[in-house]
């Protein structure tokens, strides 16, 4: 056994882990298992407060959607099993991957009813820390528990200690801790329902052991239906190496409570922090809340200083997105805005909230039923293309695009990190112009991440053909 081996041997045994934390030992013996996964979606129960709570969809009965580990380049299967009632489908949030494969009911495939079986197999083209959630019922799926990290690992390690996964989210509920509907038609209308208990990892602030001045790479995913968080990173030198998965092109500061990171439902940020040399020392990610400082997760420092550095990190090797080609590029535009307000009939299995309150380019589309309004646009295969996206709204709207990896260039509003990315946070009345190259055959859906947003009509469809 090598230094690192040793010292966390005594840590999560298995490749999957309901607290996201891994140690280096647990990663070298999950590359050994057989990368057929088994997801039973299920009813659950958790305490998230102070009661324990039910209602709860997981993949488990009394625990978080584990952090789900693979290899870049190795293909995984994942058999989604349903044993619910609602009819559901897996989505591989970030992965550029085969079109049928996607998740999407109607689109990619039909939904999954109870007691069917999904098999989805694909290989992650780029390495990074992804995510999983279904994209059917959502509004019951997701708003009560089902978003879990996947963790896509890089073929040569890049020398970190410790992995940690933070999944920030919101549940919403009452005085005796008993779900309240994730949902009200007036909020959605609006900027989206917020929860009233934040989690990570659906504890509030649990508290890590790692080891003192070791490197931890810290993988923070927002899968919250609707809360945009604002971090700070307080107590250890950090530093941002990936956005939304991709290894960052340009830098971005460190979080602090003066310069926050803003993360949108959908996206993630990996951050290496060095921990303190002593022991018992903490490190704390806040979320800013109006005034108030939330703390979402302390990072503890234990045992002896393992004086490590920031130099002793392999710097991450860009994943193989086209680059795209910006003289040769047509620009699409999309319109984020208002509809009249109209009503939505569920045409489907997959939920509705009766309403449609949003649209692209003027036209709603409730996200996941089964009548689509066809393409906003068609893309020819292997060429460039710049998305214009305009916020006619006051509200901000996270902007996520299946199965291709885009480029923000420039906006309106402020000056942009460039780095790739799949979910895009437009500010209000804000207008973006990213790049990409339409290198994945197939309908894709594109859509606000603000869950109630793309249930009213903040959704559609973009071609590759
Ligand atoms: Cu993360 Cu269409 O979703
Ligand atoms: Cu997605
Ligand atoms: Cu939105």
């Amino acid at each position: 056994m090598n230094r690192r081996e040793l010292l966390f041997s005594t840590g999560v045994a298995f490749g999957m882990s309901g607290l996201g934390a891994i140690t280096g030992a647990a990663i070298s013996a999950s590359a050994r298992q057989p990368q057929q996964t088994l997801l039973t979606i299920q009813s659950a129960e958790f305490k998230l407060r102070n009661a324990v709570t039910s209602g709860l969809v997981s993949l488990s009965p009394n625990a978080p959607p584990p952090v789900v580990f693979s290899q870049q380049h190795e293909p995984v299967v994942f058999d989604v099993e349903n044993t619910t009632q609602d009819s559901t489908a897996m989505h591989w949030h970030g992965i550029r991957l085969e079109n049928s494969m996607d998740g999407v009911p109607y689109l990619t495939q039909m939904p999954i009813g109870e007691g069917q079986t999904f098999r989805y197999r694909f290989t992650p083209p780029d390495a990074g820390t992804y995510w999983y959630h279904p994209h059917c019922m959502t509004m019951k799926q997701m708003a009560h528990g089902l978003t879990g990290v996947l963790v896509v690992k890089e073929p040569s390690d890049p020398g970190f200690d410790v992995d940690q996964v933070i999944n920030l989210r919101d549940f919403r509920l009452d005085n005796n801790d008993r779900l309240l509907p994730p949902y009200s038609i007036k909020k959605a209308a609006r900027g989206g329902t917020l929860g009233n208990v934040m989690t990570a990892n659906w504890q509030s602030n649990p508290v890590y052991e790692h080891p003192a001045g070791g490197l931890v790479r810290l993988r923070v995913v927002n899968t919250d239906t609707t809360r945009i968080y604002r971090l700070a990173l307080e107590g250890a030198r950090n530093k941002i190496v990936a956005w939304d998965g991709h290894p960052v092109v340009t830098a971005l500061p460190s979080p602090t409570l003066k310069q926050p990171l803003i993360l949108g439902p959908g996206q993630r940020a990996d951050i290496a922090v060095l921990m303190p040399p002593h022991e018992g020392v903490t490190v704390k990610l806040l979320a800013l809340k109006g005034s108030d400082n939330v703390e979402m997760t302390t990072l503890k420092a234990v045992g002896a200083d393992l004086k490590r550095n920031f130099a002793q990190l392999k710097p991450l090797a860009q994943n193989p997105v086209s680059i795209p080609d910006l003289a040769a590029a047509e620009t699409h535009e999309f319109v984020f805005g208002w509809s009249p307000s109209g009503n939505a009939p569920n045409d489907g299995f997959c939920g509705s909230l009766g309403k449609t309150f949003w649209s692209i380019n003027r036209i709603p589309w409730p996200g996941d039923a089964a009548k689509s309004k066809g393409p906003l646009a068609s893309l020819e295969m292997r060429k460039s293309y710049i998305f214009r996206f305009r916020n006619e709204s006051p509200n901000l709207h996270p902007i996520h695009l299946h199965g291709l990896t885009f480029m923000p260039l420039r906006s309106n509003k402020r000056k942009i990190a460039q780095n790739w990315t799949d979910t895009a946070l437009l500010l209000k009345g804000e207008i973006m112009e990213v790049a990409l190259v339409a290198d994945n055959l197939g309908d894709w859906a594109f859509h606000c991440h603000v869950i109630e947003h793309q249930k009213t009509g903040l959704s559609g469809v973009i071609r590759v053909g």
